[in-house]
């Protein structure tokens, strides 16, 4: 069964990601999402290695999806209050992002 949320956030805790302090920025979505009542609209879902550890922690963003690289505790805040609190992707943090999610939006 799919998701109802509006957005899904994985976190990769795999084993390069996670000596980058990906357990950090999976706490600071966390407590973003919750400080600013998105958790009806988010699922965080830990995963393991998504094959791009040189860019770790490595953080993707659905619909899109949007792929995050090397994204601290303040990256993971300004991805809540920017991408998942307002629906603007955080240009300067993505490292991928298919033609399908830029075409057409705002
Ligand atoms: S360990 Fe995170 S992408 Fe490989």
């Amino acid at each position: 069964m799919f998701s109802e949320s509006r957005y899904r956030v994985h976190v990769c805790l795999g084993p390069n990601c996670g000596p980058n302090g990906s357990k950090r920025t999976l706490a600071a979505f966390e407590a973003e999402i919750a400080r600013l009542g998105l958790g009806v609209d988010v699922e965080l879902i830990a995963t393991s290695c998504r094959g791009r550890c040189e860019l770790g922690p490595s953080v993707n963003v659905y619909p899109g999806s949007v792929h995050y690289g090397h994204v601290d505790e303040i990256a993971a805040e300004l991805i809540c209050l920017q991408h998942l609190a307002r629906d603007e992707v955080v240009e300067e943090l993505v490292v991928e992002t298919p033609s399908r999610w830029t075409k057409g939006r705002r």
